[in-house]
């Protein structure tokens, strides 16, 4: 019972993206989103195996993509839900009885650094039930009414925003999806449940790369990413 595995939510439309295909299977540099997020996690030496969460309607031909790849032994698919909660849960089914340790990647994250996804698991197998990756925030933060009136601000020092991929232990996570549906409420991020079920969340540094393509600018910032890391010699 020691083997780890990376989920990855990959059923998602990228509305904010705008129209096309799914988010997953746009192309930066010339490679699917998804591909990067995969490449990443079977390339790290600490994850075993690797669960994708395709649209449902692009089941099969994700499968076929990633039955391309080199790292396609340590990969399954399966079909994603209608939520990010509905995919990490189908994910989380079709894990083997023998991972004990479970990171959640999101795919909208292509470029997220090896090193972070060591530094999650080991946290994991350090002993913490559930990691996080946050970074400082760094613009002021208002909260604001529904007609944009400034209510307060908000001290930014202690707040983190925060990233996957989240690791945790395999059992509570397992059992945070399975005591918490979403009439319990929207969660953005699976450590959402585990806080709600009072077990503690441990935040470690993040990193920049590791960040979120929502809108179409963050495919220019991903392509610049690309450009610096093959220019440095680093294959993508
Ligand atoms: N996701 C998923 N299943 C869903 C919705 C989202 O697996 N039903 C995944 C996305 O594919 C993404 C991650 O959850 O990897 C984070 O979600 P987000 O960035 O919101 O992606 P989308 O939902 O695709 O984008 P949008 O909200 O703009 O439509
Ligand atoms: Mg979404």
């Amino acid at each position: 019972m020691n083997r780890t595995a990376a989920l990855v939510p990959a059923a998602g439309r990228g509305e904010r993206l705008g129209p096309g295909e799914p988010k997953a299977l746009r192309e930066i540099a010339g490679v699917p989103i998804l591909i990067y997020a995969v490449s990443a996690l079977a390339s790290a030496r600490s994850i075993d195996l690797v669960v994708v969460a395709a649209p449902q309607s692009d089941v099969e031909s994700v499968t076929a993509l990633l039955s391309q790849q080199s790292f396609s032994d340590k990969v399954s698919v399966v079909a994603g839900g209608d939520t990010r909660q509905e995919s990490v849960a189908r994910a989380l089914i079709a894990l083997p009885t023998d991972v004990d340790v479970v990171l959640v990647h999101d795919a909208a994250r292509p470029l997220v650094p090896i090193e972070l996804i060591s530094a999650v698991v080991g946290s994991v197998r350090a002993g913490n039930p559930a990691v996080v990756p946050g970074l400082c925030v760094t613009d002021t933060i208002k909260e604001v009414n529904e007609h944009g009136d400034v209510l307060a601000t908000i001290d930014r020092d202690p707040l983190r925003a925060i990233q996957t991929p989240q690791g945790f232990d395999r059992e509570l996570l397992q059992r945070a999806h399975a005591e918490l549906d979403e009439s319990q409420g929207i969660f953005t991020d699976d450590a959402g449940l585990i806080e709600e079920m009072g077990v503690p969340v441990k935040v470690i540094e993040g990193h920049v790369e590791a960040m979120k393509i929502t809108r179409p600018f963050d495919l220019a910032i991903a392509e610049t990413i690309i450009a610096k890391r093959r220019a440095s010699g680093v294959i993508t």
